[in-house]
């Protein structure tokens, strides 16, 4: 007989507490080209999560695929160096099987951060944006299925999807650190092919300000988890429908590569200043 999901979980745990892995003050996922905020840490553990039992198996090709626990500002964070993608033909459940975890270790609250594109003509690439909302366009989810109460509800709130408390600990860092923090609305899209002009015409007109292809599955479960969550992304490109450029691969993750060095001191100080009482 197969384990269930929930037992799954609790074994992932079990085996990362068994590697010293508690006390955590946080969790983090690094996205697409945004790895660089692990030389940073004291790494105390550095785990593939070929490793781990349950884990999924990482594909990805700019992704190390990495479970990295250290301090970094004096926190102890879990961080997920690498996520999984839909497009690379993940389920929605391996897609946010990390967070559960997360939840599992005891973590308070987790900060994602990815790249995305944006159809807002008035920002710029290397801009960041705080993910205020969002519009999940994936075709499936992750709580879809026979629903485990001890997971969470069967039909989870999403009014305030992403953490009031979280938001204003990353308003205040973006401040104090002189980094221009843009807001709006994250949709997702399948991928792993860009939008057409006329589907970034649509997404901005649906309401999104930004468009990349993950996190909005994390968030799902982050809340169905009843997991504190905030996003921020960094917009790699421009998609005007009305001047669409070629998508150039190598500029894009330069433009994450550039933007990467803003997100790591905004992160830094974020995490000095949550108050993981006050999140829930
Ligand atoms: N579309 C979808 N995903 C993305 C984009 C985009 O323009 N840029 C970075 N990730």
């Amino acid at each position: 007989m197969t384990s269930s999901l929930f037992d799954q979980i609790e074994e992932s745990a079990a085996f990362l507490r068994a590697r010293g892995i508690d006390g955590l003050d946080g969790a983090i996922v690094l996205g697409t080209g945004l790895g660089g905020l692990t030389a940073q840490m004291e790494i105390l553990q550095s785990i593939a999560y070929d490793d781990i039992p349950h884990f999924p198996e990482a594909t990805v090709e700019f992704h190390s695929g990495k479970l990295l626990f250290g301090i970094l500002e004096g926190k102890r964070v879990l961080v997920m160096q690498g996520r999984f993608h839909y497009y690379e033909g993940h389920d929605f459940a391996s897609i946010a099987y990390g967070i559960r975890v997360f939840k599992a270790m005891g973590a308070p609250y987790v900060l994602l951060s990815g790249a995305a594109g944006t159809m807002r003509i008035d920002w710029n690439k290397g801009d960041l944006m705080l993910v205020t909302d969002h519009i999940h366009l994936l075709p499936g989810n992750p709580l879809i299925g026979n629903n485990d109460e001890r997971l969470g509800p069967r039909f989870p709130d999403m009014s305030e999807a992403y953490n009031a408390g979280l938001n204003r600990a990353l308003r205040a860092a973006a401040e104090e650190e002189a980094v221009d923090l843009n807001e709006g609305v994250y949709v997702s899209a399948q991928g792993p092919m860009l939008e057409t002009a006329a589907e970034y015409r649509y997404l901005r007109n649906i309401g999104a300000d930004a468009v990349g292809m993950s996190t909005t599955p994390e968030v799902i479960v982050a809340n169905h988890a009843r997991l504190p969550v905030a996003c921020v992304v960094v917009l790699t490109d421009e998609c005007d429908p009305d001047n669409l450029q070629a998508i150039n691969i190598p500029e894009l993750l330069s433009v994450a590569a550039k933007a990467e060095k803003k997100l790591i001191r905004l992160i830094k100080n974020t995490i000095q200043r949550i108050d993981a009482e006050r999140l829930v």
